[in-house]
């Protein structure tokens, strides 16, 4: 298949909007953010101000109704001033992707109005503690009492816990059946029986809490149901496709910003007479790097732009671009480190904390393995 993407000139002016945005008013909260694992609230207040922390969410809503394309580029800018802030329009995507998709015309309206107008963020709720790559085995509970769902279990790894005011919950509503006996909610922060663990300690993205979420008879009404009973599952996976393609843009914007430091200093830390970008060594650690970005970057765009059209190859392009984007990401910011000697490994420089926020992306929305058998399973089956 041929036709990628193309970046029009509206998608060029979004980069450059965010980039302008994210150099005076994201940056400089970075460091802060990893050092006291502090939410950047100040961060998203200038997300907030420009339509840029929820860009996806259409206008009928009252969003930028910013296309996939658009959104990757947006979180990608973030992600290269700071990791930590990138995931307010990431996870606002991931928690209202199953609304979006499969949600009903009064529940959307309901929900997403707020997300837009950035008087709330939306987490989204699939792990638990025994059920990580392997969702299918969730036990959390969704039972029938009424005109109500009762709700119990504990999810783990949600990222923004406590922050976001608004949950999409996986949880099982017909035991014994696997994937299909598992059903969709949106769950509000002020639910009477909501309750959140302690913030994880963690390696990076330490701006952006990670917590778990605790649902004890939890009252939920029969319309905060998403979609059909049992199409949970399905619902999840399909939010995964598309989202899968804003870590990866995560992670480009990542390894962006190393390679910004890498390049920087290259060109003004002098030894043996010279800057070190003059040495041949140097330049072919740079070039590898900057190659290793744009195959991620042009990978990315492409199945952003598949998750625009719905494409049936989305499954895999979205895994394509998460895992090799963020194994891309990885090596990119380790090399970054290596290019600033030992000052890339002090907290002077902010190569070491992307090199620590780049971790998680082989991780989180289905660990590279997972991307592996998804990627595999699609090949089988004669998708590509
Ligand atoms: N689109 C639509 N339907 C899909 C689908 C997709 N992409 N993938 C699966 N399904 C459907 C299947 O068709 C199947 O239904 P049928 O039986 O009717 O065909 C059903 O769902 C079950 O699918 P599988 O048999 O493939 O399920 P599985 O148990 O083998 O699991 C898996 C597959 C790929 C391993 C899946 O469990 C998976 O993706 N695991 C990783 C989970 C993950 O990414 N978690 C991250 C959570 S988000 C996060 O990280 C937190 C955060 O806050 C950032």
């Amino acid at each position: 298949m041929f036709d990628l993407y193309q970046l029009s000139e509206d998608h060029i002016a979004v980069r450059e909007a965010v980039r302008e945005l994210c150099d005076a008013k994201v940056a400089p909260n970075a460091a802060a953010a990893d050092e006291n694992g502090e939410f950047p609230q100040a961060s998203y207040d200038a997300l907030r101000s420009s339509d840029f922390h929820a860009p996806h969410i259409p206008a009928e809503f009252g969003g930028a109704g910013a296309d996939a394309l658009a959104t990757a580029i947006v979180i990608e800018e973030v992600a290269r001033a700071c990791a930590s802030s990138s995931l307010i329009p990431a996870v606002n995507k991931l928690g209202t992707m199953p609304l979006l998709l499969s949600g009903d015309q009064a529940l959307k309206e309901r929900y997403l109005t707020p997300v837009a107008r950035g008087e709330a963020m939306f987490s989204y709720c699939l792990s638990e503690p025994e059920a990580g790559s392997d969702a299918g085995s969730m036990t959390t509970r969704a039972d029938r009492d009424g005109d109500h769902w009762i709700l119990n279990g504990v999810k783990r790894w949600i990222t923004n816990a406590g922050v976001s005011e608004y949950y999409t919950v996986f949880a099982v509503t017909t035991p014994g059946i696997g994937p299909k006996g598992i059903s969709a909610f949106v769950i509000e922060k002020s639910d009477p029986g909501v309750s959140f663990g302690a913030p994880e300690r963690k390696l990076g993205i330490k701006g952006s809490p990670t917590r778990e979420v605790y649902f004890d008879n939890v009252r939920v009404p029969l319309d905060r149901i998403i979609g059909e009973p049992g199409t949970g599952f399905a619902t999840a996976m399909k939010t995964l496709d598309h989202t899968r393609v804003t870590i990866a843009a995560q992670a480009v914007g990542i390894a962006a910003g190393a390679l910004d430091a890498a390049l920087a200093y290259a060109q003004e830390r002098r030894q043996f007479g010279k800057p070190i970008a003059d040495f041949q060594g140097m330049q072919f650690l740079l070039a590898d790097m900057g190659m290793k970005l744009t195959a991620a970057r042009e990978l990315t765009y492409a199945a952003a732009a598949r998750s625009e059209r719905g494409d049936a190859d989305l499954t895999y392009f979205g895994a394509a671009a998460k895992c090799f984007a963020s194994d891309a990401a990885m090596e990119i910011t380790t090399d970054a480190v290596q290019v600033l000697g030992g000052y890339g490994y002090t907290k002077d420089f902010p190569a070491e904390r992307m090199m620590r926020d780049a971790k998680i992306t082989q991780i989180y929305e289905g660990t590279n393995q997972v991307q592996r058998i998804v990627m595999a399973r699609q090949l089988l089956k004669g998708v590509i």
